[in-house]
């Protein structure tokens, strides 16, 4: 199993130290325009092999995609990431073009890699994808709902003062602070509703600070988190390498699903050895179904600046 991810920035290379550390890939190629940077960050991270364990081989290239040839997985992490009191779509200008041209490099080498884009605006380059390498739908999946949902649940945990191993929550619609969904209504403690401990007023709250994760966090350090977003990368990069049939939720074509066509936008998922294996659909309630549509309406219009 070889993963290549693009980008040698903090996100990326988070992601290829979690697959690593998880020891399901045979290799991982990071691959950085930088001069020497992928190189650097391979390097450092082969030198933690002895110490946690793994036998995944790492190594780095300064834009040279024919080491990532024969890939089975790719991660698209390139691009600038936002600054504080910025938001992800303000991105679009410079990161379209970058992916644009990785995803089109990605596939000459590796023509039948399963694509997971992480660069922002991350439905709408998700889209991009799409349209710029024809590649078929199960094939590129976005990732914003995993990450978002992991905040979810941090901040569930946070409310009910619970450990985070008793939440189980979702969060749909696109990745943007605007656009997420978090379903409040279907979050749980151990199978029981969280709004069963919640007053309606605290878990609005709760999916308030929900949407304002990323940009709460890049407040904090001054550019967008890492963590987080290569924890969520890898947990999907291991779902469909060991085809684990997980169910997350990600940023997929849609073709009339949630009464929704021609956009990208976070539903949930199965993932397993080719790729986006299913859209599941999820009975939403009137409430949730109008965010839902504004989401997608707030996704089009980013994907309307695009030019395709
Ligand atoms: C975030 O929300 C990077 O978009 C990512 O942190």
């Amino acid at each position: 199993m070889k993963v290549t991810v693009v980008g040698a920035g903090a996100v990326g290379a988070s992601c290829a130290e979690y697959i690593a550390i998880k020891n399901f890939a045979s290799e991982v190629v990071i691959l950085d325009i930088k001069e020497g940077f992928a190189e650097g960050k391979a390097m450092d991270l082969m030198q933690t092999a002895s110490l946690l364990k793994f036998d995944t081989q790492i190594t780095g290239s300064t834009s040279d995609y024919s080491k990532t040839a024969g890939s089975d997985i790719a991660v698209i992490t390139s691009g600038i990431p936002r600054k504080p009191g910025m938001t992800r779509e303000e991105l679009i200008g410079i990161n379209a073009g970058i992916v644009k041209d990785v995803s089109s490099n990605i596939i000459k080498h590796s023509p039948n890699a399963i694509i997971i884009v992480v660069s922002n605006p991350m439905d709408t380059m998700t889209y991009l994808v799409h349209k710029t390498t024809g590649l078929p739908k199960n094939k590129i999946i976005g990732m914003g709902g995993a990450l978002d949902s992991a905040r979810f649940k941090y901040r569930l945990a946070e409310a009910l003062e619970a450990p985070i191993s008793d939440i189980d929550g979702m969060v749909i619609g696109g990745h943007s602070d605007k656009g997420m969904v978090p379903l409040t209504r279907l979050a749980t403690r151990n199978s029981v509703k969280a709004s069963e401990f919640l007053s309606e007023e605290r878990l609005e709250q709760v999916a308030a600070d929900t949407r304002v994760g990323g940009a709460t966090l890049t407040g904090l350090l001054g550019t967008s988190a890492w963590y987080a977003p290569g924890a969520a990368v890898s947990s999907m990069v291991q779902a469909i390498a060991c085809d684990q049939k997980k169910m997350f939720p990600c940023s997929a074509l849609l073709d009339g699903e949630y009464d929704l066509s021609d956009l990208c936008i976070g539903v949930p998922v199965i993932l397993g050895k080719d790729g986006l294996e299913k859209i599941i659909t999820i009975e939403l309630d009137d409430a949730e179904k109008a965010k839902m549509q504004e989401s997608a309406a707030g996704v089009k219009k980013t994907n309307g600046l695009l030019a395709l």
